[in-house]
Order: structure tokens, then sequence, then C-alpha cells
């Protein structure tokens, strides 16, 4: 990394640091152990040394993919989002899941704190995203964030498909996320879940009754019914997934949400993916640097760590960052801080430099 010193670079060729500084005197540039050395000079000296040494900026180095032994993966909840067009009853299917959670004996489920919320089924647990409006989820996606695991598509059994059931599909397939599709509100009199599988079918989303890849479950959010099925059904797709996660290191994951609160300052909804967050770590959020002061689970409680998969509200960020960045927590303070800077600055300059391109005549022409 950038601002490596003597020391360091010994460490990393595995070499006596005195071999180090008699080069650099050699090159007239006298530096001692503990001094840090330039990127061009770090570079320098190991190709003198007949190495190859390429220095990363943080920026760099926080892109570094993640590497897990498969030994330390231990399995992790699904994360499950709802989607589906308007008024087809998605906010009913959580309200109705959540219940069923307090059914189970999960005191105090209804509270809904943050934008995410838990259930727990036979002791196992579902991760609800409520969250990602389309817009949301598009953002997401253009950052890469992976942030679901399964969709649940819900098709009002008396409206049928519909433009946003359409657009839901194709977020779902470009992000190659299983489908299970819940046909909602039986109820009514009007409603023909057959028809709405058949219209489906068009669209490459076919029942596993039908010889079909995707789950099918018939519920009505409004009168409670189907919704234990439909969670059966989620478990069941999860254990095909067979999610898991390394829980013990530093966690990373991504943004759902966030906001300026008056009280409490920077609030955000973090969903975390890979390792552990603890209260008191150092974290970067897109570019946003700060130190975890508190943290609060879907049920309102304040926490000291989430897992892989859990969703907590963090305070303790010193600006607010946007839905789908990633978030990291660093070992060391300083590159939290560092890479927060860096990457600030970045935008900075990004931003002026599209402020320096706009003329009279393209203004005019954008408006
Ligand atoms: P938006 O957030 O606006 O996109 O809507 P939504 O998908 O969250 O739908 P919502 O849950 O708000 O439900 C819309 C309407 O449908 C409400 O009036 C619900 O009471 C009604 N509704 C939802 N589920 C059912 C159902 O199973 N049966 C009946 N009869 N009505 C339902
Ligand atoms: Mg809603």
């Amino acid at each position: 990394p950038q601002g490596s010193t003597v020391a360091d670079l010994a460490d990393l060729l595995g070499i006596n640091p005195n071999d180090i500084i008699k080069r650099l005197f050699l090159l007239g540039t006298p530096l001692t152990m503990t001094e840090s050395m330039s990127d061009e000079l770090i570079e320098l000296v190991a190709d003198d040394l007949g190495r190859d040494v390429k220095v990363m900026t943080k920026e760099e180095e926080n892109s570094f993919t993640f590497y897990d032994d498969p030994k330390d993966l231990k399995p992790r909840p699904p994360v499950v989002t709802v989607m589906g067009h308007v008024d087809h009853g998605k906010t009913s299917l959580l309200d109705a899941i959540r219940h069923t959670g307090v059914a189970e004996g999960e005191a105090g489920g209804i509270t809904q704190a943050i934008g995410a919320s838990q259930v727990k089924i036979n002791d196992r647990i579902i991760t609800f995203i409520d969250t990602p409006g389309h817009e949301t989820f598009t953002a997401m996606r253009a950052r890469g964030a992976k942030v679901t695991d399964i969709v649940i598509l819900i098709v009002a059994a008396d409206d049928g498909v519909m433009p946003q059931t359409i657009e839901s599909i194709n977020h779902a397939k470009a992000a190659e996320v299983p489908i299970i599709v819940a046909v909602n509100k039986i109820d009514k009199p009007g409603a023909d879940p057959t028809r709405v599988r058949q219209e489906l079918t068009e669209y490459g989303i076919i029942p596993e009754e039908w010889g079909g890849q995707n789950m099918f479950v018939d519920i009505s959010a409004k009168k409670h019914m189907g919704i234990d099925t439909l969670l059966e059904s989620v478990l069941l797709e999860a254990d095909v997934l067979e999610l898991k996660a390394n829980p013990d290191t530093f966690a990373s994951g991504n943004v759902l949400e966030a906001k300026l609160d008056r009280g409490r300052g920077s609030v955000a909804t973090l969903l975390v993916n890979r390792g552990t967050l603890h209260v008191g770590d150092a974290i970067v959020a897109g570019l946003s640097f700060g130190k975890i002061r508190a943290m609060i689970d879907p049920r309102g409680n304040n926490v000291t760590e989430a897992g892989p998969s859990y969703p907590v509200e963090v305070l303790g960020l010193q600006s607010v960052p946007m839905a789908g960045d990633e978030f990291r927590v660093f070992q060391d303070e300083r590159d939290a801080r560092s890479l927060a800077d860096e990457r600030a600055l970045k935008a900075r300059i990004e931003e002026q430099n599209k402020v320096k391109h706009v003329t009279l005549e393209n203004l005019f022409t954008t408006m």
C-alpha cells in the first residue's frame, strides 16, 4: 500500500531491512527503517532487487475481491426482496409476514424500526428488505451491489401481469436472482391464479407444476392465507442456494438506505454480506467515514454486533452515504479515513470537471 515504510517493504520481500537501506543510500535517498517511501522509490528499489512490486492506492486495495477459505464459511440467512406492481400487495405481504413472526413467539416483531425486517420460522431466520423501490434496486445493481438472494414477485390475481411486474422480472433476471411468485388477493371474487401463471410464461416464468423453474404460491396477504407456505418455499429455495459467508472477519456489505436525522446525525441502514460488524468499528461507506457509535436491529433494539445477512441501523458516520454504496470495516482507523478522503477528493474533482463542461449551449439543450 501507499505510504509503506522501509520495514514494511523488507517484510513484504522477506529480506533484511538493512539491504534496502543500503540500496536507498546508493540511490542517494538515505532513509531509516520507519520512514515511509514514495511509490516510485518502492517500485525502483524492488526492481533493483530483482523483484516486481506494484504499489496500490487505497482504492485499488479496497476493490480487491475478498477471499474466504471454504472451511471458514458458515450458513447464513437468505435475504429476500418483495417486488411487484403498484397496489399488488407488497406492504400487506410484509405486514402479514411480520405477524407470522410474532405468532412464532417473536415478541416485538411487529415494530419495524428500520428498512429491513427479519422473521424466524422453525428456528431459521429470513431477512426481508423493505426498501428497494425499483429505482433503488436499479441504482444498487448499477453499482454491482448484490443485496438480495431471492425475489418474491407479487402479482395480484384479479389484475394479472402489469408493467411493473415485467420490470421486476427484468431486474431479478439481470441480477440472476431466483424468483418465487406469490399470487396475491386470491380471496377476491375476480381472482384468477391460473391466468397469472399463463401470463407469466410469456416472460419465462414457468411454474414447477408445469415443468418450469419457479415456485408459485397462492396467497391472500389480507386474509393471511398461504403465508406459511410462501415462507417455506423461501426456505426451500434458500436450501438450494446453500448460502454461506465467513462471519469471523472484518465486515463488509451494502448501504440499504441512509438519511440525516436531526438528533442522531447520519443514520444508515447497512446489510452485512460478510464478516461481523461491531460497535466501535472504523468503517467506510461510499464517501463517508465513521466509527460505529451504536447499532439498532430491525426490532429497534440496540445491538453490539451484526453478522452476515443481518440488517442494522448504524450511527456514527460523519456524512450520509448513498443507497447501494459498499461499506467495509478497516482494522486501522487511519486506513479507513484515508480511503474515504481519497474518494471524496476524487468525487470533488469529478464534480468540478462536470461543471467545467457545462457551456451555455449544452445547458440550454439539456433543459
Ligand atoms: P405500493 O406500495 O403502492 O406499490 O402498493 P403495495 O404493493 O405495497 O400494495 P399494498 O400492500 O399497499 O396493497 C394495496 C391494496 O390492496 C390495499 O388496499 C390492500 O388492503 C389490498 N390488498 C393487499 N393484499 C390483499 C389481499 O390479499 N386481498 C385483498 N382483498 N386485498 C388486498
Ligand atoms: Mg407498499
